[in-house]
């Protein structure tokens, strides 16, 4: 088994954009250096070069664009973040939902580069549907349970646990991580146990008044 995964998504909260992103990002990579866990952290684009020069933990974006290079005012391409220092990247994040044709491109321009692709889904048939495409992880995150603090471990565990199933029929080299509403040392178990490699999460940890005491909390139970 694979040393649990925590993929912090910084999304666009202040608490984590800029100056404090780096500072949070620090704080991860004290936590993975504490406890051993596999923490990775996804800023902003605009963030990830100061952040991948300054900590040793994994940086992926939250979003590139399925664009070659060329003429595509204001999107981002996969070969931008790759030179800012990402080494992965989230896919299809329900707040940055893409075509079914461009989340292919996506994957495949990801794995042409080595990095690691965490293709985000919604539910069962849609985690059925990202396997067909090969990502390293398929990320099962229900919309309604996002930023809502009710983790999805404990309020839908048959999602997690379905998701897991499928897709280990489908495809057993594609692991599954879990996210929305995850926030504590028994949520994140509570994940562990239904399967899920680790956890996506967000505001449980940005918002918390210390982030790394909140993320020591988060793994103290694995
Ligand atoms: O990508 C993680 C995410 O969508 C979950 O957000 O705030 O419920 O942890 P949150």
């Amino acid at each position: 088994k694979r040393t649990p995964i925590v993929i912090l998504n910084f999304k666009t909260y202040l608490e984590s954009t800029g100056k404090n992103a780096l500072k949070l990002a620090i704080a991860s990579e004290l936590v993975a250096e504490e406890t051993g866990v596999n923490m990775v952290v996804a800023p902003q684009s605009p963030d990830i070069y100061s952040i991948s020069n300054e900590v040793k933990i994994p940086v992926f974006a939250q979003h590139v664009d399925a664009v070659n290079s060329g003429g595509h005012t204001g999107s981002t391409l996969v070969e931008c973040v790759e030179e800012a220092g990402a080494v992965g990247s989230l896919i299809n994040h329900s707040e940055q939902r893409m075509k079914l044709a461009d989340i292919d491109v996506v994957v495949k321009k990801t794995m042409e580069k080595n990095m690691v692709s965490v293709l985000c889904t919604n539910n069962i048939e849609t985690s059925a549907a990202a396997a067909t495409l090969k990502p390293d992880f398929v990320a099962i995150e229900p919309p309604e349970l996002i930023g809502s603090g009710i983790p999805v471990s404990k309020a839908e565990p048959e999602i997690v646990e379905g998701t897991v199933d499928i897709i280990h029929e489908i495809n057993p080299k594609i692991g599954v991580l879990c996210g929305a509403g995850i926030s504590t040392g028994d949520d994140m178990k509570a994940a562990l146990d239904l399967g899920a490699e680790g956890v996506l999460l967000a505001s449980g940890i940005i918002l918390a008044e210390d982030p790394k005491e909140a993320l020591l909390n988060l793994v103290s139970k694995i």
